[in-house]
């Protein structure tokens, strides 16, 4: 109570909410699996009410847990231990751009796609792009360095990063690099931020970098029997085109997508996988070719172009709706990734322990697949609780994780690390780095109110 009456000073005119309703909606992301139990939300509108935020936080020792879109995957927004969350929704505004710079200066609470849009009305571009891009804010794709479907043309949210503000857990504004393209003025904390999932600190703003407009874009999807050809395809493609994007899904994950009735499948023939590729359209000749050299070997048995962007659009929706379209399902998610040049490898491991542990499960790939980046969805049958199929899916982790330790990738390529994963963090970091990472968080936040519990356990 008496908490809450120090929040409202800070707060005023109803920006703390306290309602089950509110702390349920506020206190949770897309994984829907852990508890939810914050003790308010609060919705800040200026830096300065975040300042005076984490000093209360410090004397009466209250944990915060920032929150922007709660479009994660990893449970790294959810608040489950009479937390404060700390909602972005009011800091909204995109208050600077410089055309000089190509720079736009926004707050946290910027939601993705307006983002996209401002620039699309400048003639600019922000090409981090994904699935949940109309819910997500900004602070959150940095706090997870996002990457989503164009990583294997323009890079992850890091790449775009010019400048950030951040209200370090002591209470400090800092303001990291402010818009430079050179500074070699030692330690780069804004690339400290970025992916840190609020445990170090607050970002309030952040100065984003646009790219010059796109040329127009040109879509595939191609049919495939075997999960190895992929590979063979994402190479032959190379060959010949660059590629704005590279994305694989299995039948299941389309069956689950068309189910839905919005979207046909590409063409009649059902195959095991699926490839999409997305490129320049003046390259369509160079595709071509690869097309029939790919046609030729075999590793491809089908396919279809995009002859408009309406039917670009449809053939995106096949693989940007399958999240949305397994939600139902209770997936149990990896989010895992390997050097490019391991995938083959590392697909026929993964594919060993599916066999083994989940013969009766329906297993759902997809994913960033010329990023190295697999989304393995394990979908729970009706029959077991969803306890009883975390936990079943949580004992067959070290098994594949210590697979992905062995070719040295990660058990996180891009949903972060959040609540979910942080038990499995010692396979993709070594002692020694989350041995520095545990001495960073405490310069940064010394009183351990930055959502504590989220990257590693308190
Ligand atoms: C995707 O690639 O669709 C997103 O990362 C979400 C997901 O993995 O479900
Ligand atoms: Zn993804």
């Amino acid at each position: 109570m008496e908490n809450i009456e120090a929040l409202n000073e800070i707060f005023s005119r109803g920006r703390v909410k306290t309602d089950q309703a509110d702390l349920i909606h506020w206190g949770t992301d897309w994984t829907r699996s852990f508890e939810v139990a914050p003790q308010a939300v609060v919705f800040p509108e200026r830096i300065d009410e975040l300042v005076a935020l984490v000093k209360l936080a410090r004397e009466h020792s209250l944990k915060l847990v920032p929150s922007g879109g709660r479009t994660g995957l990893s449970g790294g927004a959810v608040a489950s231990n009479d937390e404060v969350i700390v909602s972005f929704d009011r800091m909204n505004q995109i208050h600077a751009f410089n055309p000089t710079d190509r720079i736009v200066g926004c707050q946290a609470g910027v939601i993705t796609q307006r983002l996209q849009e401002y620039a699309i009305e400048r003639g600019l571009f922000y090409p981090v792009d994904f699935a949940s891009s109309g819910s997500s804010q900004i602070g959150g794709n940095i706090a997870t360095n996002a990457g989503g479907i164009k990583v294997i043309r323009y890079g992850l949210t890091r790449d775009w990063v010019a400048g950030l503000t951040v209200v370090t857990g002591t209470g400090d504004i800092i303001r990291c690099n402010r818009g430079l393209v050179k500074n070699a003025t030692g330690y780069d904390l804004r690339h400290l931020f970025i992916g840190s999932e609020g445990t170090l600190g607050f970002i309030v703003e952040a100065e984003i970098r646009l790219a010059p407009g796109p040329k127009p874009q040109r879509v595939m999807v191609l049919g495939v029997n075997e999960l190895d050809d992929i590979l063979n395809l994402l190479q032959c493609f190379q060959q010949h085109v660059v590629l704005t994007a590279f994305e694989f899904f299995s039948e299941l994950a389309l069956q689950k997508v068309t189910e839905k009735g919005s979207v046909p499948r590409p063409f009649s023939e059902p195959c095991a996988f699926y490839a999409l590729v997305e490129f320049d359209a003046d390259a369509d000749e160079e595709a071509a070719i690869a097309f029939e050299e790919a046609l030729d070997r075999n590793w491809v048995t089908t396919g279809v172009i995009s002859q408009s962007d309406a039917q670009a659009a449809a053939l995106w929706s096949l693989r940007e709706n399958i999240s949305e379209s397994i939600a139902a399902d209770t997936p149990y998610k990896n989010d895992l990734s390997v050097r490019i040049s391991e995938v083959p490898g590392f697909l026929s491991d993964v594919d060993g322990i599916v066999n083994k542990h989940y013969p009766d499960l329906d297993v759902c790939w997809y994913g960033h697949i010329g990023d190295g980046n697999l989304h393995l969805n394990i979908l729970k049958p009706e029959s077991l609780t969803i306890d009883e199929f975390f936990e079943r899916c949580h004992r067959i982790n070290p098994e594949l994780f210590s697979l992905i330790e062995q070719r040295g990738g990660s058990i996180s390529a891009e949903h972060g690390v959040g609540l979910l994963k942080r038990e499995f963090l010692p396979f993709s970091r070594s002692d020694a780095e989350i041995g520095l990472m545990r001495g960073l968080k405490e310069v940064f936040d010394p009183s351990g109110i930055m959502n504590p519990g989220k990257l590693f356990s308190v």
